[in-house]
C-alpha cells in the first residue's frame, strides 16, 4: 500500500509526441481540480519524456540551476529492474508551459538518490543534468523553512486532469492547484515513519481541500510555497492514495506525498556543485501562508535558500 504508483505511461501511439491534433484543452482543465497556470509563472517547470520498456512515460521536474533539473527518483528508475534510466532515455521538455510548444533536450547525466529503492517511496528524488539553459528559464529557489500543518502549497504538473480520464486527460497547459498540508497524526497513519512536514516528506490531505490533488503524470513536478510574495520549490510529487491503498486521485479520504527537496540538500549539492553550481543567495522570508489559524508553536525560522536573481 505504500509502494509507489508508477509514473503515467503514455500509449505507444502517442510516442514522445503528445498528440498535436488532439482536442483543444479547455481553460478549466486541471491537475485535478486546478486551473491552467498563467504564462511565464513557472519558467523553471519542465516535462520529462521517458523511454521505458513499457512505452513512453510522462513526469515533470524543476530547474534549480541553469543545468540541473530536480525530479522524483521513481520517474527515472526502471520499475522492473530498479536500474537508473540511461540519459538517452530521458528527454527534458522546456521553454514553455504548453507541452506542445516545448523544446526537448537530451539528459546528459541522471542521478537518482542512492537510498531510493523501488517500490519503497522514501528518498524519491533524482537530478538530471542538461546543457546550460538561458537565464530566461530562471531556476527555482528551494524553500528550506518550516512547513506547518495546514500550510497551503501549490502543486503544478501536466498529469491527468481527471482521475478516470486516462490519456485523454493529459493537458497541454501546465496546471496548478492548491493543496493543504495534513495533520501530523493523520499523515502518520498513511506515511511510514512520518514525523512532520519538516522531514523527508510532505503529506497533504485531500479532505482539507476537496476535489484537488495531483495525479499520474504529475510525479517529479514541483510543489511550491509562497513566502512574502515569492514562490519557492518545497516538494516533488511522489505518490498518493487513501488508507485502503486506493491510488485513485482526489479521493476525499486521500493523501498526497511529496519529497521535501531541502531535506536532500547534500545529495543536491553533490551533483549541483561546484561544476553545476547552484546560484545561492539567501533571502529573508517570513511566514508561510496558512489556512485557518492552526499554527504550531516553536520553530520560527523560515530559511529560504538559493534565491536566484536570474535575469
Ligand atoms: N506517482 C504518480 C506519478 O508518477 C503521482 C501520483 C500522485 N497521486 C496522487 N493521488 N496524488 O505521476
Amino acid at each position: 500500500m505504500y509502494s509507489l504508483f508508477l509514473l503515467f505511461l503514455l500509449p505507444e501511439t502517442l510516442g514522445l509526441g503528445i498528440p498535436r491534433a488532439g482536442r483543444i484543452p479547455l481553460a478549466d482543465e486541471r491537475i485535478i481540480g486546478g486551473t491552467a497556470s498563467a504564462i511565464g509563472e513557472y519558467p523553471y517547470a519542465v516535462s520529462l519524456n521517458l523511454t521505458l520498456p513499457e512505452g513512453s512515460g510522462l513526469c515533470g521536474g524543476t530547474l534549480i540551476t541553469d543545468r540541473v533539473v530536480v525530479t522524483a527518483a521513481h520517474c527515472v528508475t526502471n520499475p522492473d529492474t530498479g536500474a537508473i534510466l540511461s540519459p538517452k532515455s530521458v528527454r527534458v521538455g522546456l521553454g514553455s508551459q504548453k507541452l506542445r510548444e516545448q523544446r526537448h533536450v537530451q539528459a546528459l547525466e541522471v542521478h537518482a538518490h542512492p537510498l531510493f529503492q523501488p517500490p519503497v517511496s522514501s528518498s524519491d528524488i533524482a537530478l538530471i543534468v542538461i546543457d546550460p539553459q538561458a537565464p530566461s528559464l530562471k531556476p527555482a529557489a528551494i524553500y528550506a523553512g518550516h512547513i506547518p500543518p495546514m500550510a497551503r502549497v501549490t502543486a503544478v504538473g501536466w498529469g491527468m486532469t481527471s482521475a478516470t480520464g486516462g490519456f485523454g486527460s493529459v493537458p497541454n497547459s501546465l496546471q496548478e492547484t492548491e493543496l493543504v498540508v495534513g495533520s501530523q497524526k493523520e499523515c502518520r497513519e498513511f506515511v511510514p515513519g512520518y514525523e512532520s512536514s519538516d522531514g523527508p516528506q510532505i503529506c497533504t490531505q485531500n479532505k482539507l481541500l476537496l476535489g484537488k490533488d495531483t495525479c499520474q503524470g504529475d510525479s517529479g513536478t514541483g510543489v511550491f510555497i509562497t513566502v512574502a510574495g515569492s514562490r519557492y520549490l518545497a516538494g516533488l510529487t511522489s505518490y498518493g492514495a487513501n488508507l485502503m491503498g486506493d491510488p485513485t486521485c482526489a479521493l476525499d479520504d486521500g493523501f498526497g506525498v511529496y519529497t521535501r527537496v531541502s531535506y536532500f540538500r547534500s545529495f543536491i549539492d553533490s551533483v549541483a556543485s561546484p561544476s553545476n553550481k547552484l546560484a545561492a543567495e539567501d533571502d529573508g522570508a517570513q511566514n508561510v501562508d496558512e489556512v485557518d489559524d492552526e499554527e504550531d508553536e516553536g520553530e520560527e525560522e523560515n530559511n529560504v535558500e538559493d534565491e536566484e536573481e536570474g535575469d
